[in-house]
């Protein structure tokens, strides 16, 4: 595996190699690398010559410093294990490099960054953006691999693409999970024992909300119900639970509002933030 810490050299790697007609396939994450990070990277090398893994952790879409200094970094790990799987390159930049001048560049993504996470997470989505806008401008992937557990960042990503030209062909994997259905996520690395048992409360709301919508429950005792489930866990808090189109990310209040609804949820296990979602279909 070849490994960058600078742009410029990446870029004439990768250059040459597109020259020599290589199709490159892009997998942008902050690290501490698990097995659904794994997934995007597999779907990535079954498709192109080339894999680019990127790990940065991008100051600028945390709005919490203490979540941006408590975030997991495994880097040594993470080369392992990038290896081991056949990942072709490595994108690792300092801060510096990314970020030479403080960013002053900002995006809005109208509803798409407004409701759910946008809505929690001020500025977070304008961040995201600006450091995927800057990896697929440095990188010029062919094809770009995302998590579908991130669902709004990919909504938003994909509206990014359009109305940037970029000529990239984004792909949306499914959700990696543990056996007793909690999302891999690099935060997992944060709980406790018992944080951990109780972590997949988030998962089981999903799964009680996604049976009860399909039996034609109303949306408002849906969320009373989840909100209880949530709520009947020690030190579990819920942010959000929220019903949406998958497309345009519109909130609904019924399930006849969209042909493609998902279900949005977050919240907290201690001070760790979680999020999941599952689709209705
Ligand atoms: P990160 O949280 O490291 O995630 C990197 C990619 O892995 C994202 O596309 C995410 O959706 C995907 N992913 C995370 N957990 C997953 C799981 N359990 N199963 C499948 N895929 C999963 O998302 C980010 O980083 C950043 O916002 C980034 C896009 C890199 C921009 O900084």
């Amino acid at each position: 595996m070849e490994i960058f810490t600078q742009i410029a050299p990446l870029k004439a790697f990768l250059q040459d190699l597109k020259c020599r007609g290589q199709s490159v396939g892009l997998v942008p994450t902050m690290g501490a690398l698990h097995a659904g990070h794994i997934s995007l990277i597999k779907a990535s090398k079954s498709a192109n010559n080339i894999t680019v893994g990127s790990i940065f952790v991008n100051p600028v879409q945390f709005n919490n410093e203490t979540d941006l200094e408590k975030y997991p970094r495994t880097l040594d790990k993470d080369m392992k294990l990038l290896q081991s799987v056949g990942c072709n390159v490595l994108f690792s930049p300092p801060n510096a490099e990314m970020y030479p001048i403080k960013a002053t560049v900002s995006m809005d993504f109208g509803v798409l960054d407004k409701v759910m996470e946008g809505k929690f997470r001020p500025g977070h989505f304008s961040g995201v953006a600006l450091v995927v806008s800057k990896l697929f401008n440095i990188i010029q992937p062919d094809h770009a691999y995302f998590g579908q557990k991130d669902w709004q960042q990919f909504a938003i990503i994909k509206k990014l693409t359009e109305e940037l030209n970029f000529s990239i062909t984004l792909h949306s994997v499914e959700t990696l999970r543990e056996s007793d259905g909690l999302a891999l996520s690099s935060r997992n690395l944060r709980l406790d024992e018992k944080q951990r048992v109780t972590a997949n409360i988030f998962y089981k709301s999903l799964v009680k909300a996604k049976t009860a919508l399909l039996e034609g429950k109303p949306l408002k005792e849906v969320k009373g119900m989840v909100a209880s489930m949530v709520q009947s866990v020690q030190n579990v808090r819920l942010e959000y639970f929220e019903l949406a189109d998958s497309k345009n990310l519109n909130l609904l209040e019924n399930v006849e509002q969209s042909s493609q609804p998902i279900m949005c949820i977050a919240g907290y296990v201690g001070d760790i933030r979680l999020i999941d979602n599952m689709f209705l279909d």
